[in-house]
């Protein structure tokens, strides 16, 4: 499905797919209405959709994934708290330091392999202040990111989530998935998702990665955690009217979209293998599970960048010789040969 407006191939992320042109008929005709006042038939149904489908009590409708994270931990802590997650994760890297300077939390940080935390190191990584004469900051919240964005789109094991959020619950601790790509890891693992997050008090789930609706994300969890949410969201702004819009995309994203993410996995791993049997390139192979290849390359990764764009090939640098491609639903079985192509004329 390419239905894109340009003849380059934009492996950038996954956050850049456009509405096709049946889920923009259905934003279209969605009947909407005033979401701060709780008259939204589509954000509602959204809602409840989610939470079905992930086996909790209640949802609630945000504009984005950073404000999802934001509004939970929000929801979850108190000023003075400390969350505990892993190194890499996007809640330390890429939200502005959201969880200092919204919920007033220190962070403590958890090493990983390609993304995926060790239960032990989770709890190692876990302080408290009761017992410690007042030295340490309370940890009050583990946060889990399946699939691991920068681990290279890698999936927990079952096993693992199961146990880091024992370790969570065992210290008096929330469990907080940021499942911004937890459909990719449904889809890789064959795990269903109410199964999937069955141990965790709260997921955010984004609708504008892979799943391709131009905007929003949804908090999941239970009926008393999301009433508190709806306070923070409100505070924080993300309160919105007619979302009903937006949110008809997510809806038809739910129906439409999930079962094809095996279809950009497939394509991930062929262009991985390819690139990785190139001298020159590197893909370490065991990262590549999901719609994600990081490819380290003999160049500067401005350059790779440069070169690879006078083909029409858009990817990001992630390192001083790394590249990150994604790929969603607008790329082709065409688009993976002439990203290959494009490699090998490097
Ligand atoms: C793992 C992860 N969490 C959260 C986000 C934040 O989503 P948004 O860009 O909608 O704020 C991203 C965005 O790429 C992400 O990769």
């Amino acid at each position: 499905m390419r239905e894109y407006p340009s003849g380059r191939v934009d492996l950038r992320s996954d956050t850049v797919t456009q509405p096709t042109a049946a889920m923009r008929a259905v934003m279209e005709s969605a009947a909407v209405g005033d979401d701060v006042l709780g008259d939204d038939p589509t954000v509602q149904a959204l809602q409840i959709r989610l939470a079905e489908m992930l086996g909790k009590e209640a949802a609630l409708f945000v504009p984005s994934g950073t404000m999802s994270n934001a509004v939970a931990i929000r929801a979850h802590t108190s000023p003075g708290d400390e969350i505990i997650t892993e190194t890499t994760s996007h809640i330390y890297q890429y939200e502005g330091g959201g969880y200092a300077a919204l919920s007033g939390c220190s962070i403590s940080l958890v090493p990983a392999t390609r993304g995926i935390m060790n239960p032990d190191d989770v709890a190692n990584a876990i302080r408290k202040a009761e017992g410690s004469l007042g030295h340490y900051p309370d940890g009050t919240m583990v946060c889990v990111e399946n699939t691991s964005n920068r681990g290279g789109g890698t999936c927990y094991p079952q096993e693992i989530l199961d146990s880091i959020a024992k370790v969570a619950h065992d210290n008096g601790c929330v469990a907080h998935i940021d499942g911004a790509r937890l459909f990719n890891a449904v889809i890789a693992t064959g795990t269903d998702a109410a199964r999937m997050v069955r141990d965790y008090d709260s997921i955010s789930i984004c609708l504008s990665k892979g799943l391709g609706a131009p905007v929003g994300s949804v908090l999941v969890g239970s009926s008393d955690f999301i009433n508190r949410a709806h306070r923070w969201r409100k505070m924080f702004g993300g309160g919105m009217r007619q979302a009903g819009v937006i949110a008809a995309g997510g809806l038809f994203a739910l129906d439409h979209h999930i079962e094809r993410l095996a279809e950009d996995h497939t394509r991930a791993r062929k262009l991985a293998e390819a690139v990785n049997a190139m001298d020159g390139f590197t893909v370490d192979m065991e990262s590549v599970q999901t719609n994600m290849v990081y490819i380290d390359g003999d160049l500067d990764a401005k350059e790779m960048m440069a070169r690879l764009s006078k083909h029409g090939i858009d990817v990001l640098d992630v390192g001083p010789t790394a590249v990150r491609a994604v790929i969603h639903l607008h790329i082709t079985d065409e688009d993976i040969d002439r990203t290959i192509a494009a490699f090998a004329a490097l």
